[in-house]
């Protein structure tokens, strides 16, 4: 699949089986989305450039690799976003955070925008949008439209499971932005949940119903 990647690390793919089991604590839910995230945002940042600087040791000085190029913003898409912006943030601590809201119109169907949230330069930023679901793609084709609308150039999209629906809406309407997921499931199903899957995110995350 173009522009796709599932990421097949193989403790992430023991993690992802933790987080699917019904079984699974809140507690013990938020540990491994945290640990999966920090796993994410290691494979997500792979290609980030680096120049090399002039640095000394204690010992002799010596030329040594260091990032350049754009600073990272990471933008959730509230609410299951969050969950796993902190295991993404243990690894880059630097990075800005934006927060997106974005509530489905009973109507229309439709994700409409309830909250935004931006640092000032973000245009001048790489952005990391999260959504631990790419479900219908409904809501991650309207986050990341909106920020290319406030000038964001350079994103990419990373979620801990998708529907093959889900990746073919956001890859038509979004085909310069790489999707990175944790795995490809089966199937969207009547009621808008991925199956296998792991049930509802922010749920999961927050212990809610
Ligand atoms: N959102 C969820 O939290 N779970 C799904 O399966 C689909 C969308």
């Amino acid at each position: 699949m173009a522009n796709v990647t599932i990421l097949d690390h193989p403790l992430l793919r023991h993690k992802l089986t933790l987080l699917r089991d019904k079984e699974t604590t809140t507690t013990k839910f938020r540990q491994v989305a945290r640990e999966i995230s920090m796993l994410m945002a290691y494979e997500v940042t792979r290609d980030l450039p680096l120049e090399w600087i002039d640095i000394e040791t204690p010992l002799e000085p010596m030329r040594s690799e260091y990032l350049t190029g754009k600073k990272l913003c990471l933008v959730s898409i509230l609410r299951a976003g969050n969950g796993i912006l902190e295991g993404m943030l243990d690894l880059v601590p630097s990075a800005r955070v934006g927060h997106i809201g974005l509530y489905r119109d009973h109507a229309t169907l439709r994700p409409v925008e309830y909250y935004l949230k931006l640092p000032t330069d973000v245009a001048e930023r790489l952005c990391i949008l999260v959504d631990p679901m790419l479900a219908t793609g409904n809501s991650a084709v309207a986050a990341a439209t909106r920020l290319k609308e406030a000038g964001v150039k350079q994103m990419k999209f990373v979620c801990l499971l998708a529907a093959p629906e889900g990746v073919a809406t956001f890859t038509q309407a979004h085909p310069d932005v790489p999707v990175y997921t944790g795995a490809l499931d089966r199937q969207l199903d009547g009621n808008g949940y991925i199956r296998p899957g792991l049930g509802d995110a922010g749920d999961r995350f927050y212990g809610t119903r």
